[in-house]
């Protein structure tokens, strides 16, 4: 078995737990949602799927005291970000019932699946403004600050840390202006959701989106929305179907959260990620973030013996995640990391569905060698790396 060091783009491994849950799931439970009678086995997926529910609300403090009907399942952030972005977009249009509809600001830093959705509105009609951040990634909450003093938007959409560099951004102080200004604010929480502390109502969020296979620690297949009752009620669905409620009905229902959840939801997923965030409670979120820290801390300071290395964004602990974007000089990333698979280390090279944040840091189009570590990493995996890395580059480096 290699060296896992991959973890943004999922964690690995998982808690024993999350694999029995699914199997318990599919072996001895296996019923649908709400599409059948009152059976055990109904009753059993109609329980957990719940307590998921729950559990998610709780773990981000939901609104209207942690009402688990505003949790929306989808299979991934990219769908939660398209729901949210194309119905409000949708919603906007119809009211205004003009081009151009949305106004929306997002930050030169984001990932794809916040990018090509917005690409996508931009090709028919909405005002997108992208903010540019500092080389580092950071975005100075003043750059917010002044184009609002001149711009109206409808919504800001943007990432609580980097995929690429790691940045944290200043979310604080980034929702207190979005409030002051009466501006929805969306959150990508792909990097931050089960590593740093996360509260919808203190922040005021309009929607928090959320992947499940990262740091939640659950299956691929899982994630979602919470939502702010007032602005899932503007939302547009964007895909409608059977609920398993309102069967009468031949229009979606409005009620959350089916009218977010048509079609049979990814059930051993849910149960996989249920279990999850069982685990995540019993370890604490602050063990976790405090350990990731700790073992950034620790690379941090062993890479700073190579002297052709460059380190994107931020270049301590503070303000940043345990994701490291690396490069040498004179030595291809996509090279590199070819060579270090084939010594069992798993990194990721290249632009990680992150065009513009890598413009931003300086290194489009070649990219970078991404470390990203996980709660179950060690120093003696690191120790290995950079053992392996002088091998691969020789004692010039
Ligand atoms: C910041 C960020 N947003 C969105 C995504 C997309 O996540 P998913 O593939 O789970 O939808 C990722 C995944 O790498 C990410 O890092």
């Amino acid at each position: 078995m290699g060296i896992y060091l991959n973890n943004a783009a999922t964690s690995w491994p998982k808690p024993a737990e999350v694999a029995e849950a699914m199997s318990k799931f599919l072996l001895q439970g296996g019923a649908n949602l709400a599409r059948g009678a009152n059976s055990e086995r109904d009753l059993e997926t109609l329980n957990f799927v719940l307590d998921c529910r729950f559990k998610l609300a709780e773990f981000f403090n939901g609104y209207e005291d942690q009402d688990p009907r505003y949790i929306t399942f989808c299979a991934n952030i990219t769908e939660a970000l398209n729901i949210v972005l194309r119905g409000y977009s949708d919603y906007i249009a119809q009211r205004r019932k003009a081009v151009p509809g949305m106004k929306v600001l997002t930050s030169s830093m984001e990932h794809n699946a916040v990018m090509r959705p917005l690409r996508f509105l931009e090709q028919h009609g909405v005002i997108l403004k992208v903010l540019p951040c500092e080389p580092d990634g950071f975005l100075k909450p003043e750059v917010l600050e002044r184009e609002l003093k001149f711009n109206k938007y409808d919504l800001m959409v943007m990432s609580h840390a980097s995929n690429v560099s790691g940045t944290v951004q200043d979310i604080e102080r980034i929702a207190e202006i979005c409030k002051l200004n009466k501006l929805n604010l969306v959150l990508d929480t792909a990097q931050t959701a089960g590593v740093l502390k996360l509260d919808v109502k203190k922040l005021n969020l309009a929607a928090l989106c959320f992947t499940g296979h990262k740091g939640l620690m659950g299956p691929q297949g899982t994630g979602g929305v919470v939502w702010r009752p007032d602005f899932a009620a503007q939302v547009t669905p964007i895909i409608s179907g059977g609920t398993g409620s309102f069967s009468h009905l031949e229009y979606q229902p409005e009620d959350l959260p089916d009218k977010f959840e048509s079609g049979t939801p990814n059930l051993p997923g849910i149960a996989g990620l249920n279990a999850a965030l069982t685990w995540l409670n019993k370890v604490g979120i602050d063990n976790i973030k405090n350990r990731e820290h700790e073992l950034g801390e620790y690379f941090l300071n062993k890479i700073k013996n190579f002297k052709n290395l460059k380190l994107s964004g931020k270049q301590d602990m503070t303000g940043r995640l345990a994701v490291f974007s690396i490069n040498f000089d004179n030595y291809d990333n996509g090279v590199l990391a070819d060579e270090l698979s084939r010594l069992g280390f798993e990194t990721r090279p290249g632009l990680h569905c992150s065009p513009s944040a890598h413009k931003t840091l300086n290194t489009f189009p070649a990219g970078s060698l991404r470390v990203s570590l996980g709660y179950f990493n060690n120093f003696n995996e690191i120790d290995k790396f950079i053992e392996a890395l002088n091998k691969i580059l020789g004692a010039d480096n």
